[in-house]
This record gives C-alpha cells, structure tokens and sequence, in this order.
C-alpha cells in the first residue's frame, strides 16, 4: 500500500526521490518523506512530514540536502496515526529504514527486546528498524542483520535500509510486498512498481523472496539468506514513459476512462487466432478449462464485480456454475478446493494480499489457479498456475476503471472457451460471438464520447447524501461497480439492489426526492427492471433512467432523467453502461473538486489483510 523508492549513483537523491514518490503517491498518500545520505559526512537526513508529496517537495527544497544516496516513502497508515512523527523514514542507532507491509508481531518484539521507553513513533516500522539495528549491532554485517532480523518477523514487508557506515549504499529485503530493480545509467534505482522506474531504465527485475538486495552507484547484488550470489531475471516494461502521465488530462481517471477502447481491443485480440478465443497464446492448455468440476471467482472490489459478469456470462452461454468470492471471505470460509476446482484469481495490481493468500490457498489444496492481472510478474502471477495477462497499461487512479473493462472483455473469452468445450457453442457460434466482441471498443468508444449528456446527469446528484442503484440480472452486476465507483470517489452514499430486491426491506429508504438510477438495458427483464423503477418511482423517488435505446417507454415525462445507450445485444450492454456510470462519479467528484485520483482513506494497492 505504501510507496517506496531508492537511489544510489551519481545524481544528487533528494529531487530524484521526490519525482519518483509523486509517481508512486497513489499507493498511499498519508504522509511521505525521505532519507538523504552519501553527502560530505556520515550523516543521514531525513526529511518527512504528514500530507502528499507535494508538501513533502516543499520541505526538501528549503533544505535543499545534499547527497547522491537516499530512500524514499509515501505512505497509508496502518499502525500509528497520521502524524509527522510516524511518518517514514525510520531511525534507530545506525539503521533508517523505510517499510511498506505490516509486521503483525510488532508487540512481541516490543517486549523480547525491550524497546517499551526506546520508541519515539507508534509504529510497527520503527519496531523492526530497532530489531534490525540490534542485529546489525551485535554482527556489524547489515546483510546477516537483515537476515536475522526478518526471521524474528510476522507479517509483510519490504524494507529498504540505509546504513551510516555505508554512506553509498542501500539494501532491501521483501516477503510479499514488492520491490523491483533497475540500474540506469547514472544509478540503480528500487522501488515498490514499475512506474518510478520508467525514467531510469526499461529493464528491471523483481527482488526475489528471501535475498538480500545491496545497491550501490554502479553495481546491484542480490544473495540468498545463506549468502550465495542469486542472478536476478530481468524483464523488460512493456509500456511507454507517457503511458504513466496524465497526457493533457486533468486527472489520470478520465484518461484511463478514455483508454479503454484500446485496452480492451489489446486484450482481445491477443487472445484470437483464426476467428476464435486462443488461450493457448498464454499458454494455459485446453484442458484447464475441461477437468474442473468447481469453478471459483475470486477477487476483491472491482476485480470481484468482474467476476459476477462472469458467472453470469458462464451460466447463459456455457451451461457452467461458479461461485463468485471475495477473496477475504474465501480464504477464512472453508470452500471446497482439490484437485478438480479450478480457481480464477482477478486482481488489476496482482498484488492484493487477500487474493493472493486466497491463491496460495487454492494451490496448496491442489486446485488448479489461473489469474487474471494487469501488471506483469506481480506476486498473484507468480504464485498462480497461469496467468492471463490483461493489457490496460498502467493504471494510476485509484479507482479502476480500464482495469476492470478488460478483466470484463476476459470474461468473455473465457466464456467461448468454456461455452465451446461444454458443447454449448459450435465454432460458428462461437466465432459470431466474438464477432460482436471485437465490435466492443467502438461501442466503448462512442460511450465515452457521450460524455457530456452524462456530466449534466451528474449535475443533477451532485447535492445527494444518500442514492440508490437499481438494476437486474447484468445491470446489477454493472450497477454494483457503478455505485461502488461513484462513492468511492465523490462520497456520496449509493446502494446497488437488485429491482427485484429493494421491496423485500430497503425501499423502507425511498422518501421524496430520494434519487435513484434505475439501469434497464436487458430486452427480456426491461418490462420487470421498469415496473421496480415505478414502484419507486410513485413513493416519490427521482428516478434516472439509463435505458437502452430500443427499449420502448411509455410517458417517458414522467421520469426525472433519461439516458440513452447505445443498443447492442444484452450480453454486452455491460460495457456502455459501465463507461456511462464511471463518466458519472468522475464528473460528480470533479465538480464537488475533489481530489479525484486520490480519494480519502484508499489506496491503489492494498497489501494488508
Ligand atoms: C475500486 C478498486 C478496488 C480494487 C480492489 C482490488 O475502484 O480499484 O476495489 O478493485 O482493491 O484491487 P486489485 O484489482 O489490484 O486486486
């Protein structure tokens, strides 16, 4: 959840870190600081202080550090408030270090090393900078510190650690918080993703569990915990520099929400051969999807509302039954996992520490895993049988919003080719299918051109406290993701129900004026979706109308608002729907002038359970 960055080489540290903090901030904007070393002395500074980066940069200015060394955080608080002093970096004895994950033993270590009157912060982080200091004491070798220290932790973590008597040098150690590696041509760099390495180079790795990493300004090391040299695997970023800037948009969300046709064309047609779904292309063998008798989505937030499309599409078009999880529950559920389940794992970041665990779960109870993530080498593709890449680029703002398209367009291949094995789908038919498919991205396209009619819709909400979402069969699916977005960003209180369901309790809410979208965009359940909407509609609700054109109204004036969508087949209604409820948070949270990248509380990649 937190950001963190490292440099070492010949450039003074303290603007370089800064730059790669702000381009990491969306993994936690609590507080940030730095660590500035390998100046004229020993010394480390360390700057830090509660608030963005932004505030942090003004801070390093005025200071103006010297050194070609240092570390950098930005943070989301878990243990310890939000204030200065627990801001990160940390220092005890000779050890600073900064530290994204949790260390769940924090107050058994307080004890064993009696460190009660030492602390200063109320964090875990300074607990294990004081264990590490201890060891680093007692050996004087940072390296059999680390090693001696991480075996005294519960938790995760990544550290990265400046010692004083290495002016010139950093080191990290990880257990499932990510650190990736690169060396550019006047340093090497870490960092927790790729985003704050594209400036340096188009090579990296990622740090292997259980090594150490050493950097110094021309030479990366990595050793295993018994000390043997370990040859790091480089990869190469598949993305352009720009591809993580805002590119002339005022926030990174409404470039992502216009990204979309071409990330989800990227992601289809990737997966095609002949006319026709190929997975062979990520090179999961057709019998994955033959020898399972339990299927498995499992996911959380946005990547989990993914996979209720695809139970959905799974049931109607394959004849196939699966249950939809949030990883959290998942794990901790008891769900019925051998040898003949097979697990699909959804996360954009593939670093969510809930689907991860729920992955290594399924695997160890023998179910064959497939993920579905967007950064390559994350840790949920690594711990998963295969993986199907999903290719979005980059996604910055913490509400997904392409990330979740292409886990859709997913969805649908996955369909074909289970819908063809199952018997359900002749070639030809599963080749007209993904003929409509491949139709998607202009679909999506138009949608988002339709921005304004939706900017004025959202004019109309924008004094709401509490609303309600209406929608049935996949416009539920779609009005879960759309009242998840529009309160994750604009802090207006929705609820999605399905049509069918807001009688049995919850229209006890509807009042007068309440406002209420109501979704209808599936011929065979308009005449049901629209009746449910009246029912509001006459307890003196404001009903919005997101209807699909084609689909006939009756007194179309006495609805509050009409929206009309572009008429495709029901099956993917979902996609211009989607576009249209994203457009509507977004334009709701950028006239209340919210911070739309980065709402209150979250962060883009959650690494705590
Ligand atoms: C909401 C959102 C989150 C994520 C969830 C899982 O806009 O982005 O609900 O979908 O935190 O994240 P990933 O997909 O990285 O596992």
């Amino acid at each position: 959840m937190c950001g963190i960055i490292g440099y070492t080489g010949t450039r003074q540290a303290a603007g370089l870190l800064i730059k790669g903090l702000a381009s990491l901030e969306y993994r936690g904007y609590d507080s940030a600081g730095v660590a500035i070393a390998g100046g004229d002395s020993k010394d480390i500074n360390i700057y830090k202080c509660v608030g963005k980066v932004a505030n942090l940069r003004e801070k390093v200015e005025n200071a103006a550090p010297k050194g070609t060394c240092g570390i950098g955080h930005t943070r989301w608080a878990t243990h310890g408030g939000v204030t200065d002093v627990n801001a990160h970096p940390h220092r005890v004895g000779k050890v600073t270090v900064t530290h994204n994950g949790i260390i769940e033993n924090f107050k058994e270590l307080i004890k064993a090393y009696n460190l009660a009157d030492k602390l200063v912060s109320g964090t875990d982080t300074e607990v294990a900078c004081a264990v590490i200091n201890n060891f680093y004491n007692e050996t004087e070798n940072i390296e059999e510190a680390l090693v001696k220290a991480v075996d005294e932790f519960k938790g995760t973590y990544s550290f990265t650690v400046l010692v004083e008597d290495e002016p010139g040098a950093i080191y990290a150690v990880r257990n499932v918080s990510p650190v990736v590696v690169a060396k550019g041509e006047d340093g090497c760099v870490l960092a927790s993703d790729i985003t704050a390495l594209t400036p340096f180079s188009k090579e990296y790795f990622v740090l292997p569990e259980e090594t150490v990493l050493k950097l110094t300004k021309d030479e990366i090391t990595v050793k295993d915990f018994n000390g043997n040299e370990v040859e790091p695997e480089y990869c190469e970023i598949d993305w352009d520099v720009n591809a993580a800037s805002k590119n002339g948009y005022p926030f990174f969300m409404e470039k992502e929400i216009a990204e979309q046709p071409k990330a989800i064309k990227d992601t289809i047609e990737a997966r095609i051969t002949d006319d026709i779904v190929d997975f062979s292309k990520d090179g999961i063998p057709e019998e994955v999807f033959k020898n399972f008798q339990r299927l498995y989505f499992i996911g959380c937030g946005t990547a989990m509302h993914s996979g209720l499309v695809g139970k959905s599409l799974l049931q109607q078009f394959a004849g196939a039954y699966s249950n939809v999880e949030i990883a959290s529950e998942f794990i901790y559920d008891n769900p019925v996992l051998d040898e003949n389940t097979l697990v699909i794992a959804i996360s954009q970041s593939g670093e969510t520490i809930d689907t991860l665990e729920a992955v290594k779960m399924a695997k160890k109870m023998k179910a064959t895993t497939i993920s579905i993530i967007n950064v390559r080498e994350s840790s949920i593709a690594k711990a998963s049988d295969y993986v199907i890449y999903t290719n979005a680029g980059p996604e910055i703002a913490v509400a997904s919003t392409k990330a979740y398209s292409v886990q859709v367009a997913v969805m649908y291949l996955l369909t074909v080719q289970i819908a063809m094995i199952n018997g359900k789908m002749t070639l030809e038919e599963g080749k007209a299918f993904i003929k409509k498919l491949r139709k998607i991205p202009d679909v999506v396209e138009e949608a988002v051109k339709n921005r304004e009619t939706i900017h004025n819709i959202s004019r109309k909400i924008i004094e709401a406290k509490d609303l309600f979402m209406l929608g049935r069969g996949l416009d539920y699916s779609a009005i879960l993701e759309g009242s998840l977005k529009l309160k994750e960003i604009s802090y207006i209180h929705s609820e999605a129900y399905s049509s069918g369901e807001i009688k049995h309790g919850t229209i006890a809410l509807i009042t007068q004026d309440t406002p209420v979208i109501a979704v209808v965009t599936q011929n065979k359940l308009a005449s049901k979706e629209l009746s449910n909407a009246i029912e509001v509609r006459s307890r003196g609700a404001k009903v919005i109308l997101f209807v699909k054109d084609g689909i006939k109204l009756e007194n179309e004036e006495e609805w509050y608002e009409v929206v009309r969508l572009r008429d495709v087949s029901d099956e993917f209604m979902i996609f211009p729907v989607t576009v249209a409820l994203q457009l509507l948070a977004y334009y709701t949270s950028l006239d209340k002038g919210l911070d739309v990248d980065k709402p209150r509380n979250l962060a883009k990649v959650v690494t705590v359970e």
